[in-house]
């Protein structure tokens, strides 16, 4: 038996056990859903405050250019995709806050489609979450490209593909691609290789650079606590930005936006993949929430998830035999998911009884298990409420 008390030596050997004061938790709930949206950072307040008392309320517009702290709105984006890149392996100029994953997608596949003149086909996988497969759609049909969604997206490729794109890890199973792998096989198919990143980023160890990756982009809301709906980011490789093209040549993606020349000509680098105004507030919240990675290393809360994991599926197997482990028990994301007939009703009682985590169809119960703020005592408890609740 897996007692409470070994939880709690875990957390007494916990390097990472200092991040967990960089949050502001509600007392009597243990929150699992940091991978739907992530909690809220201490210093998120005050950052949106200082940004709307000082920098909106007394320098007005000239904080574009000058916000009071040597830096300007306008640079915003960048500075906090350079913060960004360093989880996600890539270098600080591939990486630029813009938009949502979404709109990203858009952009960085139809960008994709001008990298391949004469290959018209976009593969992606049929289970992944599903608003890249809705965009890649829409963009197909406006370019007059193909799509196919495939459950095996590796043996869809062939000569006529101009994108594979792919989520990392899965939004319900936590299963995680191999990024290098994966990468390879579409190059060996004259491919670009586009990835979502939103259930990595801030969750396991990312190395784009490493993988060869030539596009992404990943969500601000998530692991990367920027609170709802935050800004995304997108990553292209810097052997593509001379060549990136990509539809929405908004002014701020211009490489002199206030200049307003008549033509558009893009921003050298990744700045070219912005489009209109940054929303300040919410890029306010993000930079605060990217902050609570400060002096974390990526493989070491990597690593602690997965044995906040490790644990949880333990203590299951002892404690729950009515619920199955729907996810793999290496190579997961920063979650654990679990399957119950009765998931979702099962999610609800949970949440009733303070244990916070999230239920997707059709049968999983979702788990979270962010490295910077979830401890290993929290998964005891919550296993011994999930244990109680089954058992009534
Ligand atoms: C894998 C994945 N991609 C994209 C999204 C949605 O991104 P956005 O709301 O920024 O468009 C989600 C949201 O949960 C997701 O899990």
């Amino acid at each position: 038996m897996i007692s409470r008390d070994d939880a709690l030596a875990h957390d007494a050997a916990d390097g990472l056990a200092f991040a967990r004061a960089r949050f502001s938790l509600p007392a009597g709930t243990i929150y699992l859903d940091g991978n739907s949206l992530g909690a809220l950072p201490r210093r998120t307040a005050a950052r949106i405050a200082a940004t709307v008392t000082r920098e909106w309320g007394e320098r007005l517009i000239g904080s574009w250019h000058d916000a009071g702290d040597g830096h300007g709105w306008v640079d915003t984006p960048a500075r906090i995709g350079a913060k960004i890149a360093r989880l996600v392996g890539a270098a600080a100029d591939e990486v630029i806050v813009a938009d949502s994953v979404s709109v990203n997608v858009f952009k960085l596949a139809a960008a994709a489609l001008a990298l391949r003149p004469g290959r018209r086909t976009i593969v992606t996988a049929a289970d992944d979450f599903p608003t890249d497969a809705y965009v890649l759609d829409g963009l197909a049909r406006l370019a007059g490209a193909e799509l196919r969604v495939a459950a095996d997206p590796l043996a869809a490729l062939d000569g006529s593909v101009a994108l594979l794109w792919l989520t990392q890890t899965h939004y319900r199973t936590g299963a995680v691609r191999d990024l290098a792998a994966t990468t390879a096989a579409a190059h060996a198919a004259g491919a670009v290789m586009g990835w979502d990143l939103s259930h990595s980023t801030g969750a396991i160890e990312v190395d784009l650079t490493a993988a060869n990756a030539d596009l992404a982009t990943g969500c601000g809301y998530k692991f990367l606590n920027g609170g709802p709906g935050a800004p995304a980011f997108a990553y292209a490789a810097r052997q593509h930005h001379a060549a990136l093209v990509q539809p929405l040549s908004g002014w701020f993606g211009h490489a002199a936006p206030f200049a307003f020349k008549e033509r558009f000509r893009p921003a050298d680098g990744v700045a070219r993949l912005l489009s209109g105004t940054p929303g300040i507030l919410g890029l306010a919240a993000l930079a605060s929430g990217v902050a609570t990675f400060d002096g974390v290393d990526m493989a070491a809360a990597a690593a602690k998830s997965h044995a906040l994991g490790d644990l949880l599926i333990a203590l299951v197997e002892e404690r729950c035999p009515q619920v199955g482990i729907a996810c793999p028990r290496t190579g997961r994301g920063a979650q654990v998911s679990l399957s119950h007939p009765d998931a979702e009703a099962l999610t609800q009682t949970l949440i009733a009884r303070g244990i916070v985590g999230d239920f997707r169809p059709p049968d999983v119960l979702r788990l979270g298990l962010p490295a910077l703020y979830t401890r290993f005592v929290d998964v005891w408890d919550a296993v011994e409420v999930l244990a109680a609740v089954l058992a009534a």
